[in-house]
């Protein structure tokens, strides 16, 4: 049996997954859809896939099994409603929307008609995540610093905060995932933001240069989350976790760990560089095996970063901190 998957967006990371899903002996890839029609004929090509400007008549027409979901933040809801209607397996890459009521309407959905998801948080699928929620067992966590400082990517979608969400919903999310994912349930957030120190931002950009965020935990722990993207010296993206008997730190996007555990005592953990291949091929087994769980983030695990950077989001609008339980 192969799995047969079409693509509703063809752009940057779904190139990505491409790259990977193509290796795979059991997977077809049968269509891809955009709206740029060159860029779905471009992923489409040596593989033998049907390509469309209209993802619905994708749908209509194709017999699948599973769809990723690549598309920028602002046009998420109608595709991932009508996977769900057709009972369709689907992968959609983070953010999930660039607001709440979308997100709440999906999960809602995806939840009654227990449609098999995944959402491309793909650092749940490290090595160095997973072993650094192992060292956790059983502590405490007192205190989480992270960061993601860097440039303006070029897509003119990126930098309208009404397309993308921000920084924040965007990109910094993978730091939000991967700190719930080791710390658990965050109940406030505060966010401050920066205007007007990028040297040379492109036509159309109002998404803030850089934000401040501090956040509560249920557990009780403490944490902030420095982002900006405006820096041409760069900057970099990292995670640290504080408890009392270990100190995990992440550094770069590939999030390699160097865990402490006393002076003496230390642990490297290096990322994997074919970590989307990774996540794909969990998807797929996913799906051969007809085995959720093979999935280690579902639309329902996902929501929660998509929650705190919402939050944040209304936090920068406000200048108050936001209760999450009262932001729904
Ligand atoms: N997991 C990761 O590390 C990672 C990395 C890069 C991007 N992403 C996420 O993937 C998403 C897409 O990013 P990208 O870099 O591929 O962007 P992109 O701009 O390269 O590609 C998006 C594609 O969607 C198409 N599109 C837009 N509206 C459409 C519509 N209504 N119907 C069909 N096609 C439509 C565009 O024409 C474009 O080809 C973003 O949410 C981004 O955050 C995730």
């Amino acid at each position: 049996m192969s799995v047969k998957i079409g693509f509703i967006g063809a752009g940057g990371i779904a190139g990505a997954h491409v790259a990977g899903l193509k290796k795979m002996a059991d997977v077809e890839l049968v269509a891809f859809s955009d709206v740029q029609e060159e860029r779905a004929a471009r992923l489409a090509a040596d593989t033998g896939a049907k390509v469309f400007t209209d993802w619905l008549k994708m749908l209509d027409t194709e017999q699948l099994d599973a769809v990723y979901i690549c598309l920028p933040p602002h046009v998420h809801g109608a595709p991932e409603l009508a996977c769900i209607e057709r009972k369709l397996p689907f992968f959609v890459e983070k953010p999930i929307s660039n607001d709440l009521d979308t997100a709440t309407n999906i999960l809602g959905k995806v939840r009654r008609a227990k449609v098999m998801t995944a959402v491309g948080y793909m650092n749940r699928y490290r090595r160095s995540l997973q072993r650094g929620k192992e060292l956790l067992a059983g502590a405490k966590i007192s205190s989480l610093e992270g960061h993601w400082l860097g440039g303006t990517p070029g897509a003119p979608w990126w930098y309208r905060k009404s397309q993308s969400g921000g920084q924040l919903v965007e990109q910094t999310t993978h730091i939000v995932d991967a700190i719930v994912y080791l710390a658990g349930r965050v109940t406030e957030v505060y966010a401050v933001g920066a205007k007007g120190t990028h040297p040379n931002p492109p036509e159309g950009y109002d998404v803030e240069d850089a934000t401040a965020v501090t956040l509560k935990f249920a557990s009780g722990a403490v944490g902030s989350i420095n982002s900006a993207c405006s820096l041409r010296a760069g900057g970099g993206v990292g995670l640290d976790v504080y408890s009392p008997s270990v100190v995990l730190s992440y550094r770069d996007w590939n999030m390699s760990l160097k865990a402490t555990k006393s002076r003496l005592e230390t642990e490297d953990v290096r990322g994997e560089d074919n970590i989307f291949e990774i996540e794909d091929r969990a998807f797929v087994d996913a799906i051969m095996k007809k085995d959720q769980s093979l999935i280690l983030c579902n639309y329902g695990q996902a929501f929660h970063a998509h929650h705190v950077t919402m939050a944040a989001n209304r936090s920068l609008e406000t200048g108050m901190p936001v209760q999450l339980a009262d932001f729904v």
